[in-house]
């Protein structure tokens, strides 16, 4: 069924578990996804961004996750993933979506409090949850690009007033995490501040955190588009270890979008490097939508906690 984000984090910040929001752009990324959850009984999040709906298009995705609605028995909430103005956090709260992310990061304190504010006092009118963000991750995503010199972590001074003037449901924040499949340099020993986490959530008890940038890039996806013709030297995501722990804190929602790439890219040049005069896209497709299912599969079982939850 689809719901909002409010129980499921009620739920899950109680049981000491996290749920998966995972970005959607095609069938086969929403079919693997909710197949895996389906299967482990897990609620999950499929979340959109501004580049899928340019890509897919509201109505098909509104559609293709209708019907994944319609095949499962779990929660299944549909988020706005980092939208940038009020315009399309309310073109997707009137279009259905049960949950919208105002991604005021880049603008002053008080503008940010501003615009999420304007944007819970709508979707809240609808019934619609709220993310919010305070503090900036660098990465690079369709619409956004932060270098590491202009991310910043997330000041704990300032949660107790952004969540009280605006009344978001849930905060994303900034300690280490990024986005894209290149999160550390080098050489980089990867690390989370997880003693802002802590300070932030002495002042924000009972709330929901949300993590953003935290796919994990396994070595396995990495080692097969290497291995047939790819080249992604260095790339380096967040141990499942650091992972597992947030889960087990006031971290209610992670987000994973690279890994889903990664997965699908890797088990597609695999099947055509070995099949070379292959040419249905329904040959090639099936291993990369089994690929998405078994990451989220390993992500629920192993990461997340959430088997069993739905
Ligand atoms: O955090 C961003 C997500 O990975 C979505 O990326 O803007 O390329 O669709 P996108
Ligand atoms: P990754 O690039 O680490 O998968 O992060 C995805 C994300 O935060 C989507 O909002
Ligand atoms: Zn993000």
């Amino acid at each position: 069924m689809l719901v909002t984000t409010k129980e499921m984090f009620k739920k899950a910040y109680e049981g000491n578990y996290a749920v998966g929001a995972f970005n959607v752009n095609n069938m086969e990324i929403v079919q693997g996804i909710t197949e895996a959850a389906q299967e482990l009984k897990a609620p999950v999040i499929l979340q959109v961004s501004a580049g899928a709906r340019k890509y897919a298009n509201h109505t098909y995705l509104m559609k293709l996750i209708e019907a994944a609605v319609v095949e499962t028995d779990i929660p299944i909430a549909l988020h706005l993933d980092h939208g940038a103005d009020f315009d399309i956090c309310k073109s997707c709260i009137d279009g259905g979506f049960t949950s919208v992310m105002i991604d005021g990061s880049h603008h002053s304190f008080n503008d940010n409090i501003e615009l999420t504010k304007k944007v819970v006092e709508y979707a809240h009118a609808k019934g619609v949850t709220v993310e919010g963000e305070l503090g900036r991750l660098a990465g690079v995503e369709d619409d956004v690009n932060v270098s590491a010199e202009d991310a910043s972590y997330t000041r704990p001074e300032e949660v107790e007033e952004f969540v009280s003037k605006t009344g978001v449901d849930s905060l994303a924040i900034a300690i280490g995490t990024s986005h894209g499949a290149f999160k550390f340099k080098p050489g980089q020993k990867p690390q989370l501040r997880f003693d802002i986490l802590e300070r932030i959530t002495e002042r924000l008890p009972g709330f929901p955190i949300v993590l953003h940038g935290a796919s994990s890039v396994p070595q396995n996806f990495l080692e097969e588009i290497n291995k047939y013709g790819g080249d992604m030297p260095g790339a380096i995501g967040i141990p499942e270890e650091m992972l597992r722990t947030a889960a087990k804190s006031a971290v209610c929602k992670i987000n994973i979008d690279s890994d889903i790439r990664m997965g699908m890219t890797a088990a597609i040049r695999k099947y055509l490097a070995q099949n070379p005069s292959h040419f249905d896209p329904r040959q090639y497709l099936l291993p990369a939508r089994q690929a998405v299912k078994d990451m989220v599969a390993h992500k629920i079982n192993n990461v997340l906690g959430c088997n069993g939850k739905a």
